[in-house]
């Protein structure tokens, strides 16, 4: 991973020099100038023979073009009046391919406010990231290289000042990164709950839950999924408490992730085809941990709980079946249609025991729920469903402006009635109509509305939790969504 640095603008007399441009007559002022007259201009000779117009992700790449330097990059940054947050994040990001073979660069970003600078640097980071833990024999000139990347602007201590938070958030990312693209075998309920430990040293307190505590609370919904599992499971709690004395009486927000460590289905077991997937199906919990990190790292002035429920679905000999029927810690009974069900019976009791125990101001749960989101949304959106309009809009807001877009999907009673059952309060699926819509309704029958509105939220990240290809600031794999989308959210709420 790169060290991000803010320098004053200065040329530099060898190395790689990047010249962010926006789409419009080359500047005549500044580090893009005297680059050109150093070079006589040929720097703007070469890029009016390449055809480089500063066009939104358009490159043009000047190898040994003279005055000590290896290479100029020019980097296009689309219209000047579109370049927000996002677009300088998205060039950052688009930077981190060029410079893949390279050591430092300089980056020329003194046209941009401090902030914008800011924003670019950390879509760098955020491209930079990679998981190579179990690589043993890649070749040297196959690793990256990048050491050092210093980004030149006209005020380096508002710049620094900006970047500070973005880069909590980004370690944030990073962790959630790391847990969902670790492998099953490593990564199981213990395992993870351990992991969650590491989150102390931010002053976030850590409390977890194990079989003999689950038991006595009566979570038998959760219970009932690690049934079949050789590894025992486990519920972590962590409470971040950054409000201070002067916001004491404000009630915690809430944020409840599914961590099902690997989803087999269970005895109504899953196709062999692509069920390693099912290793990610813990992002929810993921991000839950990466959230926590971010905002414990940026020192949040809020108080925020997080909820993890955290299992392994196996089928074995004593695996639950279908048929059964469980108690949740709710009191309400569920008879378990499809063991592959089972991510809202994990999420059935922790949102219970949230409420019951935290009486949160709202709760949001994440979970890679339903294969029906990705068929409804495919992965550009994740899917929304809440109780509460106005949670639900500054989720959707928050989601556009981090780059992490959700889209509202309906609940309603007529939904509702797919999930009746014969024998028991109710059953875990709902059929084939709707899935993330049935799967959505039996999570809300755990929201406890009876001392009034608990607003909640619900986001299904099946869809969105993992990309099998590269974006500008997310390397294929896992993408950690949720934790930006999530920390923007409780900025905008809390500390504005
Ligand atoms: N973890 C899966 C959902 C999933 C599928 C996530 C594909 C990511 C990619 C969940 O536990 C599950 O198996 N859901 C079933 C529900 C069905 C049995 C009602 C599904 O979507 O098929
Ligand atoms: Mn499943
Ligand atoms: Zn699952």
């Amino acid at each position: 991973m790169p060290d991000i640095a803010f320098v004053k603008p200065a040329l530099p007399r060898a190395g790689i020099l990047v010249l962010p441009l926006p789409e419009a007559d080359f500047p005549s002022t500044g580090l893009f100038a005297e680059a050109d007259a150093a070079l006589s201009g040929a720097l703007t000779r070469a890029l009016e023979a390449a055809g480089f117009k500063g066009r939104k992700g358009q490159s043009a790449i000047l190898w040994s073009p003279g005055a000590g330097f290896t290479k100029i990059i020019a980097l296009g940054l689309g219209k000047p009046e579109d370049l927000n947050a996002l677009a300088a994040e998205a060039a950052g990001g688009a930077l981190i391919p060029l410079l893949a073979q390279d050591r430092e660069a300089t980056i020329a970003a003194e046209a941009m406010t401090p902030t914008l600078a800011a924003s670019m640097a950390m879509g760098a980071l955020l491209r930079a990231w990679r998981f190579d833990r179990y690589r043993t024999k890649e070749k040297e000139e196959d690793k990256p290289k990048l050491e050092r990347l210093a980004f030149a602007t006209s005020d380096t201590s508002d710049a620094k000042h900006a970047f500070a938070p973005m880069r909590a958030v980004a370690d944030g990312v990073f962790l959630t990164r790391e847990l969902v693209s670790e492998p099953p075998n490593i990564l199981h309920p213990v395992e993870f709950a351990d992991r969650c430990r590491a989150l102390e040293k931010l002053g976030v307190e850590v409390e977890i839950l194990g079989m003999k505590e689950m038991k006595r609370l009566g979570f038998g919904a959760l219970l009932g999924v690690a049934m079949g599992s050789a590894v025992e499971p486990r519920v972590v709690v962590m409470q971040w408490k950054g409000a201070g004395k002067s916001r004491k009486s404000a009630k915690p927000l809430a944020f409840i992730g599914k961590g099902v460590t690997f989803d087999t289905g269970g005895i109504s077991i899953k196709p062999a085809g692509g069920m390693e997937d099912m290793k990610w199906d813990m992002a929810g919990a993921g991000t839950v941990v990466g959230l926590m990190a971010a905002l414990a790292g940026r020192r949040a002035k809020v108080d925020v709980i997080g909820i993890v429920g955290l299992v392994e679905n196996m089928p074995s000999g004593t695996a639950q079946r279908p048929g059964d029927v469980v108690k949740t810690f709710s009191g309400q009974t569920v008879e378990v249609i499809n063991t592959d069900a089972e991510g809202r019976l994990v999420l059935a009791d922790l949102l219970w025991y949230c409420q019951d125990r935290f009486e949160p101001r709202f709760m949001i749960d994440l979970a890679t729920l339903t294969g029906a989101i990705i068929v409804a949304l495919g992965h550009e959106h994740a899917g929304l469903f809440s109780n509460d309009d106005d949670l639900a809009q500054r989720i959707l807001a928050a989601g556009q402006l981090t780059g992490e877009p959700a889209w509202r999907m309906p609940l309603a009673d007529a939904y509702d009635k797919a999930i009746r059952s014969d024998i028991a309060d109710m059953k875990n699926v709902g059929g084939r109509p709707a899935g993330a819509v049935t799967a959505a309704q039996f999570i809300q029958r755990f929201i406890n509305t009876k001392n009034g509105p608990m607003p909640w939220a619900h986001l299904d990240i099946a869809g969105t939790a993992w990309t099998s290809k590269d974006h500008p600031t997310i390397p294929k794999g896992a993408t950690a969504y949720g934790v930006r989308l999530l920390d923007r959210l409780v900025a905008e709420l809390d500390e504005g």
